[in-house]
């Protein structure tokens, strides 16, 4: 099989696809899909995501220098593509998805509740990369939904359902089965 040579591209896959929810300054809640996101530290807990400036969401987590991460399920996969075809500017989003707004502990944005998992976050840095501004945000407020926790504060994926999107085949994936556990080839439990 010949192997292809191509213009260099973010062609890294799967990633995860979140719902990031935020508010304006008057308090209206918006969601977008973000599929460029990540951890990029543990201690404090950090999350980084890459927003387009002309996205609507980008002009609020700018002002409100927070956002919240709501992990989609894949029941949820409908209005994860919704709220990335469809801007908040003009859309209540919320309202199109049929989804639930709750109250957040630590920050003014709403979580969304169907969401079995969502961090609250603080904006910590802006990068202007290029395409994209680099909104690093520090994780102050952690929901677990109780179901999808198995013993030992592990998480059941068979419950958390998580979403993958895979970039290239411009498709959302489920995940297939477990391959082993962290530090299995150690005979690590
Ligand atoms: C699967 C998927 C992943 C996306 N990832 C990103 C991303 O990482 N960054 C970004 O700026 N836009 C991303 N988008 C596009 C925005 O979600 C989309 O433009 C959205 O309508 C913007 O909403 P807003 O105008 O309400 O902020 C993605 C869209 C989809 C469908």
């Amino acid at each position: 099989m010949g192997r292809k040579s191509l213009p260099p591209t973010t062609l890294l896959f799967p990633t995860p696809v979140v719902l990031v929810t935020c508010v304006d300054q008057k308090g209206r809640p918006n969601i977008i899909t973000l599929a460029w996101a990540g951890v990029v530290n543990s201690e404090p807990p950090m999350i980084g995501i890459s927003v387009r400036l002309e996205r609507y969401s980008y002009g609020c987590i700018k002002e409100m220098g927070e956002f919240v991460v709501n992990l989609p399920t894949e029941k949820m996969v409908r209005g994860v593509d919704a709220c990335g075809i469809v801007s908040g500017k003009g859309t209540d989003k919320f309202e199109l998805t049929g989804w639930k707004a709750i109250p957040a502990e630590k920050v003014k944005t709403p979580l969304i509740d169907e969401s079995p998992v969502q961090m609250e976050c603080k904006v910590k840095q802006i990068i202007p990369l290029g395409s994209h501004d680099l909104f690093l945000g520090e994780i102050v407020a952690l929901h677990v939904k109780e179901e999808i926790e198995k013993e030992k504060g592990r998480i059941d994926i068979l419950k958390a359902l998580p979403v993958a999107f895979c970039t290239g085949a411009r498709e959302y994936w489920s995940l297939g089965k477990p391959l082993g556990h962290y530090g299995f080839t150690k005979g690590k439990p």
